[in-house]
């Protein structure tokens, strides 16, 4: 079977009623990300912290995966389909894919604040003050701040290396090590990307050009790459 390894950003998920990060003028959800999402923001005041993952992940709980999820799950039926995701959304999964790498955590789970190989499931929408993990520290999102490393970095550049496709989905690529997983794809794969706004690509521009929002240019993709002999 053929390798398809799908790079996704928060585009995929824009339909789904989840926000990007730069379209909003550099704000998430009108927080700065040094004030949310940084080990500094948890040291200075980790209940805003806490409060901050909690809302966003009862917006990830309520929101549906949209027709693009949906689409690249139907792309297992043909090939062996890796989705490399920088979100923290389940929507993914949710939309039926079943090899998924969260290169940035999962919202859906905690994470000890001492140790972040510690992961627990989370039951509900919210993590509290005082719940502690088994080595006795607070709990918190099982998501990768600034500053913090990129544990599944070094699979993700070892599974686009085998890519005989690679399609990279919403996202601005603004952000590293993620952004550098591109620079791993053999020269002679085709490489597809699908953006309403195409960003700007400082790589080779061989890319197969889709500028359209992710429910209709992945779903046109996919049904090519479906009926491709
Ligand atoms: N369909 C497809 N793409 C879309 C859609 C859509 N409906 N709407 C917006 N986009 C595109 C935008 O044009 C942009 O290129 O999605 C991209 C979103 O870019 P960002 O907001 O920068 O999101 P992302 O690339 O995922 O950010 C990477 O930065 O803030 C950190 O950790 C955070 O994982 C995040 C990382």
């Amino acid at each position: 079977m053929k390798k398809i390894v799908v790079l996704t950003g928060a585009g995929i998920s824009a339909e789904s009623g989840l926000k990007t990060f730069r379209d909003s003028d550099g704000l998430w959800e009108g927080f700065n990300i040094e004030d949310v999402a940084t080990p500094e923001a948890w040291r200075r005041n980790p209940e805003l912290v806490q409060n901050f993952y909690n809302e966003r992940r009862k917006s990830v709980l309520e929101a549906q995966p949209n027709a693009a999820h949906i689409a690249l799950a139907k792309l297992e039926e043909k090939y062996e389909v890796t989705v490399i995701t920088q979100n923290i959304d389940d929507l993914h999964e949710r939309g039926g894919s079943t090899n998924v790498v969260h290169l940035h955590g999962i919202i859906t789970r905690s994470q000890s604040s001492k140790n972040p190989s510690l992961t627990y499931p989370i039951d509900g929408w919210e993590i509290k003050m005082g719940e502690k993990c088994e080595l006795g520290s607070q709990l918190r999102a099982h998501v990768v701040w600034f500053g913090e490393a990129v544990p599944m970095i070094g699979k993700a550049a070892r599974i686009c290396t085998g890519a005989d496709i690679f399609i990279l989905v919403g996202s601005s690529l603004a952000v590293y090590p993620a952004a550098g997983l591109v620079d791993y794809v053999p020269r002679d794969t085709p490489k597809y990307i699908v953006d309403p706004k195409i960003p700007y690509m400082n790589r080779d521009s061989s890319y197969i050009k889709i500028e359209e929002k992710a429910s209709i240019g992945v779903v046109t993709l996919v049904t090519r790459l479906l009926n491709e002999e």
